[in-house]
C-alpha cells in the first residue's frame, strides 16, 4: 500500500528520499512525491523513475518527506498524489489510510472559502491543519487530528519550519529511525535498515516531532511519551534481490533457512518439548485452556487452518479458525478458557487488529503470531511468538507462511506435551522438525522440474486445486498464490467436496492439482482422481517419492520427500509457490508486485 519516507540531517535530502522510496516500491504503488523546504514539491503519475526525470538537479535541501501512493480517493494521477499543501501553500503532507469523515471536514472548509485542487480526503487534512496553523506546526496538526475520523500514518512539513517534520500515528505504521548525523522517518522498517537498525515505533494516538538530533512523543491530547528507541535485527541485504531474478524467487529459496531461524533455541532435543519465550507471561492461563480461536486474512487464514489440523491432532485441542473480515463483526461470547490467536506477516492488517481489539474487549487472553517485530499486533497483544521469517518483499507471502506453518508445529508440540502428548511423540516430532531444513533443499533442488510442468500449463485459464485434511488448507494457498501471480481463475475444494458441485466445471481445458501425499485420506484422492479422470480434466500430481500408483493417472507428477505427517504440509506447499511462480514468468507478469495488490492492508 502507500509508502512514507522522510529525512533530516547533514546530506543532500534528494538521493535518500528517492532510495528510501524504492524500498518502498513493493508494496505497490501507482504515483510518487517528494517535498523539500525551499524548493516546493514535485509529483509524477507511475513509477519513481518518471519521479525521477522531473526532479532538478538543484534541489539540495537537508530535510524532506515523499510518497508512494496507491489510489483510494481519486484516480491516480499527478494532481492526486501527494505531498498535498494547504491553502498558503506552505505546509505539505504525506498520508497513508483513509480519513472517513473527510466529506464533512471539507464541507465546514469549503465555507471557510478554502480551495480544493484535487479528489482525495489527504488534501481536506492538509487543508484543515493548514486552518489551525498560526506558525505551530505540531500545535495546528494536534488540533486537526481531533477533528478526524480514520486511520492514518502521516508527515506533514512547513516551509516555515524547515528543521522538523511532525508525524502522527492511527491505524497505519510509523517508524523513526534514529541515525548518527541525521533522522529518519518512514511507513515500514525496512526502508530504514540502510541507515540505521535504531528505530522507535509509534502507538496508535502517538504524535512526534523529528528534528535531525532530536526527537519528542506526545499523544494527540499533549501528554508526553518517554520512549526509547529498540534494534531491529533484520539486515539491509535482505530486502535485496541478492542476484535472484525476483524477490518472489529469492524468498521461496530461503526457506530452509528461514526454517531454522523460526525454529532457533526453541526445540528441546532431549525431552521432546517446545520452548516459547514469548508466551511465558501467560504459562498459567495456557494450562487451562480448552478453545483456541485463530484468526487471520489470506495467507495468514490458511496458515491458521493448517494450525487447526495440527492442534487438534495432536495437542487434543479444540480450535476455531476465523477470518479477520468476520470476525470483527459476528456474534463473539466472552469465554474465560479461551485463548486467541492473531497471525499476521505484516502485524498491520486492519481487520486482524480489529478482531484482536474485539477479542480484548470480550475479556480473551490474546496472542500474536507475527512477522515483522514491533508491528501493531505484537505490540497490542498479551503474548506472542515471533516468525523470524526476515522481511518479505515480495507481494505474495512464501517465506511468512512456512514460517507460519512452522511456528503452528511448534506451537502443537508446545501445547500438546501440556496436553497428554508422551515423551516419544514430542521428540519425533523435535526431530522431524530439526530434519526439516535439509528435506527443504531437496524439495528446492527439484525447481527445474517443477518450471518444465509450469511451462506446460502457463496457457491454462482456469485451475482446480484438491487435497483433504492437512491439505485441504494448503490446496487454498496454492490456488490463492496461482492467483495472485499469474491471474489465473484457481479455485480450491477439499477434495470430498467435489461431488457435491463444481466436478460439474471439469472438462479437457481445466486442469486439477491433485495434493496427495501418502497420508490417512490418500486412498480417498485417488478415488477423486480417477472421478476426475473420468471427465477428462488434465491432473498434476503432487504426490510422495517413491509413489508409483499415481504416475498410471496423473498427466504429471511432482515428486516430493516423506515427512512427519504434521509437517508434511511445510514440504507441500513449496512446489505449489514454484509452479505460481514460474506459471508467472512464463506469462511475463510482474510477480512481485501483481496488479492491485497491496503487501499490507491497513485499511479496511
Ligand atoms: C497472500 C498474501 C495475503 C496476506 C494477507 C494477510 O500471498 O500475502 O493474503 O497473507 O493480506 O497479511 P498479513 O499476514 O500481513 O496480516
Amino acid at each position: 500500500m502507500c509508502g512514507i519516507f522522510g529525512y533530516l540531517g547533514n546530506e543532500d535530502a534528494v538521493p535518500i528520499l528517492l532510495e528510501g522510496l524504492r524500498t518502498l516500491e513493493y508494496r505497490g504503488y501507482d504515483s510518487a512525491g517528494i517535498f523539500v523546504p525551499g524548493y516546493g514539491a514535485v509529483k509524477s503519475a507511475g513509477q519513481i523513475v518518471n519521479l525521477e526525470k522531473k526532479l532538478d538537479k538543484d534541489i539540495k535541501g537537508k530535510s524532506g518527506i515523499a510518497h508512494t501512493r496507491w489510489a483510494t480517493h481519486g484516480v491516480p494521477s499527478e494532481k492526486n498524489a501527494h505531498p498535498h499543501h494547504d491553502m498558503s501553500g506552505q505546509l505539505w503532507l504525506v498520508h497513508n489510510g483513509i480519513i472517513e469523515n473527510f466529506r464533512e471536514l471539507k464541507e465546514g472548509l469549503l465555507v471557510q472559502g478554502i480551495k480544493f485542487y484535487s479528489d482525495t480526503d489527504t488534501e481536506v487534512l492538509i487543508k484543515l491543519i493548514g486552518s489551525f496553523y498560526s506558525g505551530d506546526l505540531l500545535q495546528a496538526t494536534k488540533l486537526a487530528l481531533k477533528a478526524v475520523r480514520g486511520t492514518y500514518g502521516l508527515a506533514v512539513m512547513s516551509e516555515t519550519e524547515p528543521d522538523k517534520i511532525v508525524v502522527a500515528r492511527m491505524g497505519s505504521p510509523i517508524v523513526l529511525g534514529i541515525g548518527k548525523d541525521g533522522n529518519f522517518i518512514s511507513s515500514d522498517p525496512s526502508a530504514l535498515l540502510i541507515h540505521t537498525k535504531n528505530v522507535v515505533f509509534l502507538d496508535d494516538g502517538e504524535v512526534a516531532v523529528v528534528k535531525k538530533d532530536s526527537y519528542e512523543i506526545t499523544t494527540i491530547e499533549g501528554v508526553k511519551k518517554e520512549k526509547k528507541s529498540e534494534r531491529i535485527e533484520w539486515s539491509h541485504e535482505a530486502v535485496q534481490k541478492n542476484g535472484y531474478e525476483h524477490f518472489m524467487l529469492k524468498e521461496i529459496f530461503e526457506a530452509p533457512e528461514v526454517i531454522e531461524n523460526t525454529l532457533r533455541g526453541r526445540l528441546k532435543l532431549d525431552t521432546g518439548e517446545a520452548k516459547l519465550g514469548g508466551l511465558e507471561a501467560i504459562t498459567h492461563r495456557l494450562k487451562n485452556i480448552q478453545r483456541l480461536y485463530i484468526v487471520g486474512c489470506g495467507s495468514a487464514y490458511y496458515a491458521g487452518q493448517v494450525g487447526r489440523y495440527m492442534l487438534e491432532e495432536y495437542a487434543r485441542l479444540p480450535v476455531e479458525v476465523e477470518l479477520g473480515s468476520e470476525y470483527r463483526y459476528k456474534k463473539a461470547y466472552p469465554d474465560k478458557r479461551a485463548l486467541a490467536l492473531f497471525v499476521s506477516q505484516s502485524g498491520e492488517t486492519a481487520d486482524t487488529r480489529a478482531s484482536l481489539e474485539k477479542a480484548k474487549e470480550l475479556g480473551l487472553t490474546t496472542v500474536g503470531m507475527v512477522n515483522v517485530v514491533g508491528s501493531a499486533i505484537s505490540r497490542e497483544v498479551d503474548a506472542g511468538i515471533y516468525n523470524y521469517a526476515g522481511p518479505e518483499v515480495a507481494v505474495a507471502s512464501t517465506k511468512a507462511f512456512l514460517s507460519q506453518l512452522t511456528a503452528f508445529a511448534l506451537l502443537t508440540l508446545f501445547l500438546g506435551r501440556e496436553r497428554g502428548m508422551t515423551q516419544v511423540e514430542g521428540i519425533e516430532i523435535v526431530r522431524a522438525l530439526h530434519k526439516l531444513p535439509e528435506t527443504i533443499k531437496k524439495v528446492l533442488a527439484t525447481s527445474e522440474s517443477i518450471a518444465k510442468v509450469a511451462k506446460k500449463y502457463a496457457h491454462c485459464r482456469d485451475f482446480m486445486y484438491i487435497g483433504r485434511a492437512f491439505h485441504s488448507p494448503i490446496a487454498y494457498e496454492g490456488a490463492l498464490k496461482l492467483k495472485e501471480v499469474t491471474y489465473i481463475h484457481a479455485e480450491a475444494y477439499a477434495g470430498g467436496e467435489l461431488k457435491h458441485g463444481p466436478i460439474a466445471m471439469l472438462d479437457k481445458n481445466f486442469p486439477v492439482m491433485a495434493l496427495m501425499p501418502q497420508d490417512m485420506v490418500y486412498e480417498k484422492m485417488i478415488s477423486n482422481i480417477e472421478e476426475i479422470k473420468a471427465r477428462s480434466a488434465p491432473i498434476i500430481a503432487l504426490a510422495t517419492e517413491g509413489d508409483l500408483r499415481i504416475s498410471s493417472v496423473a498427466d504429471d507428477v511432482i515428486y516430493m520427500p516423506k515427512v512427519h505427517p504434521l509437517l508434511q504440509p511445510i514440504i507441500s506447499v513449496i512446489p505449489l509457490q514454484l509452479f505460481a511462480y514460474y506459471v508467472g514468468v512464463e506469462k511475463g507478469l510482474n510477480v512481485d508486485r501483481p496488479r492491485n495488490l497491496a503487501k499490507s492492508v491497513t485499511v479496511e
